[in-house]
């Protein structure tokens, strides 16, 4: 049997920002965008330009610094969209238009009011503008799958004659199943012409548990690309998981055929990458990448396994990047040893950047002895990320106890200069740290997510806070990590309020410096 090679078309800093949470700046999706370029994903979908500034900054930003994988951007069918989206590409060495447009009854009475002569006017144009601008351009038919499948024959034959070389057959809420899928995707090669000559996409949410099934479904009845985000996430159920797609075919090549471009080893690692990102855990019984996917618990397992692994395992953790030590550097590894460690988890930093990462890892092995993976994840994302500090940490005290009021006393550095100290009680230490940076800061935050995890194992290990914070109708998500947990929520709490106070300069961050 011959290998046919799927395109994996990664969504995630699209269709998975777009899940509640999930929101990132412009220096994390550059760090995302360079792990998923690292994982060896042939397309990403970097953002919506016309949606809003940041957005555009987004695409703009990873065009210039992702030169490998095709760069998308995403509009509607209409002339302003696409412009946007086009301008955004121009830096990007391989650019995709992907222009979309609803084709159910449910969304042209609904939601655009249109009738369906005028929608096919509106992709007519949208996919021949976008043409005109860029080869390679892609068309969704949104809802594809609640659609009229005689006239979803009528909208990709006009998207084909105007120069449409993708066409995506979205499952837009979820709703199909994988048998039906298949038969759509075998009727649309039937009936629509010179369909033989471009490349059908499938793109699958998960409402019903069914996205990756469906796609592999989708796959084996012709379609050639996927779309699916990392860790899953995507809108409500978000969307069908990379890792589960690209281990399905690998693992069931026997069934399936197929090849992929992505470098599985680094699949743990990118899906981690987004948790420290966006604070979203993933859940442990998830397939691939959740923490209990290659553990065995039961006595009879355990016992098979030690026989042989092949008993319980289909595949290694290995084969996904789940190492069972991470122990990578200590306290003596020079930087070279960083500088080789940072490539190989896909960032290879250039001169400034790495000067300061062994700044911060030295500072890091003075207070735990072993450091991981993550900790050096966690140095890239927090460390050399550049939001201007307004307000530095300099000193922090802080006591709590059964019978008595927690109290914590900040001192901060502030950019004008000069270092402010402030005093606040609270019904914990951190709630006391939150208040006393208030005090200090001038503003009035209001916490509504507050998360917590362990980055390593051990006594030692660095604890990662998550915050949103409210300030005045705005919300800022803000992260901190530090061997002191109390420490972390302050960093973190420290670093909503700085994105807030560089927000209102009507600024968008600057650039973690790249080497391309
Ligand atoms: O789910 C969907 O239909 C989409 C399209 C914009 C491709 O995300
Ligand atoms: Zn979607």
């Amino acid at each position: 049997m011959g290998t046919e090679r799927i395109t994996i078309f990664d969504t995630t800093l699209r269709d998975g920002e777009q899940s509640p949470g999930c929101s990132m700046n412009l220096d994390e999706k550059l760090l995302m965008a360079r792990q998923l370029e690292a994982l060896g994903v042939d397309v990403i979908e970097a953002g919506f330009p016309v949606s809003s500034d940041d957005d555009f900054a987004a695409v703009q930003a990873i065009a210039r610094a992702c030169r490998k994988p095709i760069i998308a951007a995403l509009c509607r069918t209409i002339p302003k969209d696409i412009d946007r989206a086009w301008e955004a590409l121009q830096e990007a060495a391989r650019p995709r238009i992907h222009t979309f447009l609803a084709t159910s009854d449910i969304h042209l009475a609904h939601k655009l009011k249109k009738t369906r002569a005028e929608a096919i006017e509106m992709i007519r144009e949208g996919v021949g503008r976008a043409k005109s601008l860029c080869p390679d351009v892609e068309f969704s038919a949104e809802d594809a799958t609640r659609s009229d499948w005689d006239y979803l024959v009528e909208v990709f034959t006009v998207a084909i004659q105007a120069g449409a070389t993708v066409l995506n057959v979205p499952d837009t809420v979820g709703y199909t199943v994988p048998e039906e899928y298949s038969k759509l995707i075998h009727f649309l090669r039937e009936r629509v012409p010179g369909i033989e000559g471009v490349t059908i996409s499938v793109h699958c949410h998960n409402d019903l548990g069914l996205a990756v099934a469906n796609s592999l479904s989708a796959v084996a009845a012709g379609a050639r690309q996927v779309e699916c985000t990392v860790n899953g996430i995507g809108e409500r159920a978000g969307n069908a998981a990379l890792e589960e797609v690209v281990m399905a075919l690998s693992v069931r090549r026997d069934t399936m055929p197929f090849a992929t471009g992505v470098n599985q080893e680094a699949i743990y690692r990118t899906s981690q990458t987004l948790v420290n990102i966006t604070g979203i855990e993933v859940q442990p019984n998830k397939a691939i990448v959740g923490k209990n996917a290659f553990a065995h618990e039961s006595g009879i397992h355990q016992h098979g396994m030690l026989s042989h692994r092949s008993t319980y395992e289909i595949m290694t953790p290995e084969s996904v990047g789940v190492r069972q030590t991470h122990l990578v550097l200590g306290k003596h590894s020079g930087r070279h040893a960083l500088a080789k460690r940072f490539e190989e988890l896909g960032y290879p930093l250039g001169r400034s950047e790495l000067d300061k990462a062994y700044k911060l890892f030295t500072k890091l092995s003075d207070q735990k002895k072993e450091i991981f993976d993550e900790d050096l994840l966690a140095i890239v994302r927090d460390g050399l990320t550049h939001i201007p500090e307004t307000f530095k940490l300099r000193a922090l005290q802080a006591t709590a106890g059964t019978a008595m009021f927690a109290t914590a006393l900040v001192t901060l550095a502030s950019e004008e200069g000069g270092e402010v100290t402030e005093t606040a009680m609270g019904d914990g230490p951190v709630n006391a740290v939150f208040a006393a940076v208030d005090k200090l800061t001038g503003l009035k935050g209001r916490l509504l997510d507050f998360r917590i995890h362990a980055v390593t194992g051990g006594a030692d290990a660095v604890g990662e806070v998550f915050v949103q914070v409210e300030f005045d109708g705005v919300t800022q998500g803000g992260k901190g990590a530090s061997t002191d947990i109390v420490e972390a929520s302050l960093r973190a709490y420290l670093n909503a309020t700085n994105k807030v106070l560089f927000a209102r300069r009507g600024t968008v961050p600057a650039l973690v410096e790249s080497k391309h």
